[in-house]
Order: C-alpha cells, then structure tokens, then sequence
C-alpha cells in the first residue's frame, strides 16, 4: 500500500515512520523546507526517542521518503493523512483549523490533477472538534468527483517520549467513517495491529473525533484531581503518593495519570481541553467541569513560583535558582505549553537569576525563555545557587549525586516538583526538601503571593 503524510511533526514524523515500518509505502510531506531537507539528511526535527533508526532504516529501505511537493506524494497513495497542528486560536480557544482546511484544499486540488489516482482515502489523524471532518468532506466535494474519494476520522492516541511505542502498540485505534471502502483500506494499513489483537473500534466521523478529545478531557481531569488531593494532604498530613497507590490499585481508577506535580501542560492537553469547552459551549451542553480543570491548572502553575519563593526564604530577589528540566514532559523536546513557561519568568520578574538545564529541550527553551542562563550540565546550574528546583523528572536526574549537590549548593534547599526523590535520602544527604504532596518532605506553608514577598 502507499500513502502520504500531510505535516511532519511529531505525530505525522512519528506515524509515517511507524506505517513505514509496518511494510507500507510512506511520502512525507511538509511546508516547512527546512525541515524536509534536513529529513532528506538523515536530520531528525524533534527528539523522539528511537526516531532516528526507525526513520534511517526505512528511509535506506525505501520505504520512507519526505518532500515538499504534494502531487509526488500523493501520486498513486491509496490513503492520504492530514496530521497538521490544530493549536489553540489566540482569544477564544478554539482549535485553529486553517492548516487542515488548506491541507484539505490543497488535497483537493492536487488530486484533481491526478485523475488516474482512483480512489483515495483522506484520513483526518490532527486532533480535530466534532464536524471538521463533514467540513473536509465539503472542501473535497466541491473540487473532486464523487466516488474518487472518501473521508475518515483516525485521531492518534500517541505520546511524546514513548511515540513510537505507543503507535506499534496502541490500547486501540480509533477509525470514524461513513464508508466500507475507506474502513477497508484503514484495516489493511493498520493490520499489523490486528494481528497483535489491538482493539478498533469502528465508529461515525463524528463520535472519533469526541473520543480523542473526551480521552484528553478526561486524563486531564485526572491529573488536576490528583493534583487538588496532594494540596489536601499537605494540609492533613497524608502522603499524596501513598494515596495515589492507594486509589490506583483500584481497576475502576487505574494507577496511570494520577503523579502529583506541578500542573498539566504539553501541546495537547490545555488546546485540547480549551477547544472541547468551546465545542460544549456553542452545542449548548456547557462542560463546566473541563472549564474548571483549565482554571485550576493554571491557578496550580502560578502557585508553584510562590512554593519556590517560599522555599527561599520568601522571597528570590537576588537569589540564584538551579532549575533542572524546562520540558513539558522527559524524553521530549517539546516545550509548548510546559510548565516552566509559567513557573519561571515570575520568578524573573521578582529579581532571581535562574540557572537552567535540560537534557534536549534548550534549543528551543532558548526562543521562549530567553532570560534564563543556560548550564551544560545538572551540576553546573546547582553551582552555587541557592536553591534546586526539579521541573521534569528526566532519568539523568533520578540519579544525581546527591552528596556532591550538598556541596555544590550555597543554600541545601531542593523543591522537588515531580517527587522523584526519597525524603530520607534528602535528609540523610543533609538537604532540606519540598516536594509535593508528602508531609514528610517538609511541606511548604502559608500562600504569600510571589508578588507580595519578592
Ligand atoms: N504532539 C502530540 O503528542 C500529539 C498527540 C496526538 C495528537 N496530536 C495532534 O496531532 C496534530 C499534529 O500535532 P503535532 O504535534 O505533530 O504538530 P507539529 O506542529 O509538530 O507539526 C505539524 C506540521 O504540519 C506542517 N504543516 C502545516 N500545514 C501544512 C500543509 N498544508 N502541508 C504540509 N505540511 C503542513 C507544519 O509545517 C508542521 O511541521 C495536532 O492536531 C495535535 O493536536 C498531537
């Protein structure tokens, strides 16, 4: 089979390399120039792990090729995906489809031109509201022949840091269309995970699109209420962790998504929320509960720089802050919408030089956090600072030396964000610890705002 990729970003780079390696033949396309020549390099865009040998292996067998042009790709592809971003738009947090209407258009238009192509699937894979695939449908009903074409809902469950593995080896694949022809071609390219007994479910276009944003709705909502129950625990001396065990090992909960931290961020769950409360909005049927997870998250991002200050002393002005990790999430480059954005330029503003390291997030750290000094290394930000503050729980973290951050330290202070360290092995290196959630990490008290104590 051989199809085409609209958008090479993390999930279009991901997906197509992994159909890639499934056995079929894969065109890549993107706008971005610079990102196409550096794939025709060998050059991977994002940090993703395992990317790089899945995209050389199939690209040296022939299976995997990237281009700009459209009609190239499109050339005899039996399926064509769209898997553009559909980020928030700026003011009223509904997605911002331009980029899959144009890639739609431009579908369209290509294949008009290609009138020996036969039938073509166009797969919707980008996070989508209810009704754009009708939408897609129109814009290639009105330049393309009935019967040439079908349209399909295929939205992707993948997460950055374990893509790869969460697209060979997904709890189910979502497939929403009108059409048997369409479903037919879907369940050829995807039969390799029917072979692994992977769950499909087979639905309208309309009721794919909801299961993708009900899925992050719902994990989103899982983690803020995780998040609320480590603020209680702090308050009555529980352990958020414990509790979390606790709820976890029920099958109805499940252990997954319930790690206390700093607020959800990334580039799906706070566009993806935001656009399903829109969605809600304008059908009438107001989600006001995924309304208040956006407002409690953000309020939880913003409190988190008056933790640090607390831990400080109460104040950051003129103090060093050793800040490990500025990516949403470890194993990703990816720094939209992470925590850090929000966390740190308060602290900034209220007169602290932070001193920052990530494993492979600073490229782009540097564009959106520019006031920051960025180190080498974990050792080289905790160089005489003042304090340590842990964002992303990256591996290389877990293991730092504690002994020699006691020494490297002007003042032993540590806030753990992500709890990936062990109270007593804080106190038995001689650090005095906050983390989140765990009364035994010596919790931080009162709600000084940052604004007020800097
Ligand atoms: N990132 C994730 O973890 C994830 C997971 C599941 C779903 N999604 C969804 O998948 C979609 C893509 O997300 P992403 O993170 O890969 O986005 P991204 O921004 O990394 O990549 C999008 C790519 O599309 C390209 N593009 C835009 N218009 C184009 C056009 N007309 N022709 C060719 N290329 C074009 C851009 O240049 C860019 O390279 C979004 O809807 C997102 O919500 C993302």
């Amino acid at each position: 089979m051989r199809i085409a990729m609209i958008g090479t970003g993390y999930v279009g780079l991901v997906s197509g390399a992994c159909f890639s390696e499934f056995g079929v033949s894969v065109t890549c396309v993107d706008k971005d120039v610079e990102k196409i020549a550096r794939l025709q390099r060998g050059e991977m865009p994002i940090f993703e792990p395992g990317l790089d040998q899945l995209v050389s292996v199939n690209a040296a067998a022939g299976r995997l090729s990237f281009t700009t042009d459209l009609k190239t790709a499109l050339d005899g592809a039996d399926a064509v995906f769209i898997a553009v971003g559909t980020p928030s738009r700026r003011g009223d947090g509904h997605a911002d489809l331009s980029y899959v209407f144009a890639a739609a258009a431009e579908i369209a238009d290509t294949l008009a031109q290609l009138p020996g192509n036969g039938h073509t699937v166009v797969v919707t894979k980008s996070t989508v509201p209810v009704g754009t695939g009708r939408r897609v449908e129109r814009i290639l009903s009105m330049r393309l022949p009935a019967g040439g074409f079908d349209v399909a809902s295929n939205p992707e469950f993948l997460r950055e840091g374990s893509a790869i593995q969460d697209f060979m080896r997904p709890d189910r694949v979502v497939i929403g269309t009108d059409s048997e022809q369409a479903r037919s071609v879907l369940r050829a390219l995807y039969r390799p995970l029917y072979l692994l007994e992977t769950p499909v479910a087979f639905t309208t276009i309309e009721t794919a699109e909801l299961i993708k944003y009900a899925a992050n709705a719902f994990l989103a909502t899982k983690v803020t209420f995780i998040n609320q129950i480590a603020d209680l625990c702090e308050a009555v001396g529980a352990d958020v962790q414990d509790v979390a065990h606790g709820i976890g090992l029920d099958g109805r909960i499940g252990r997954k998504f319930l790690h206390a931290g700093p607020g959800f961020g990334g580039s799906c769950f706070p566009k993806d929320c935001a656009a399903l409360v829109r969605t809600a909005a304008e059908a009438g049927k107001p989600l006001t509960m995924v309304e208040r997870v956006l407002e409690i998250n953000d309020e939880r991002k913003r409190a988190m720089a008056d933790r640090i200050a607390e831990a400080c002393g109460g104040s950051v002005a003129g103090k060093t802050i050793a800040v490990l990790g500025l990516t949403f999430k470890p194993n990703t480059d990816d720094m939209r919408e992470s925590p850090s954005l929000s966390i740190l330029p308060p602290l900034v503003e209220a007169g602290a030089t932070i001193r920052a390291f990530d494993p492979e997030g600073m490229i782009e750290a540097k564009k959106l956090l520019p006031d920051l000094d960025y180190c080498d290394d974990a050792y080289q930000a905790v160089d005489g600072a003042d304090a340590l503050v842990l964002l992303t729980e990256w591996n290389e973290f877990r293991g730092l030396d504690l002994g020699r951050i006691k020494s490297l330290l002007r003042a032993p202070v540590v806030v753990d964000l992500r709890n990936i360290y062990q109270p007593q092995d804080m106190a038995d290196a001689g650090l005095v610890y906050h983390s989140i959630g765990r009364t035994t990490g010596a919790p931080l008290a009162g709600k000084a705002s940052l604004k007020a104590i800097a």
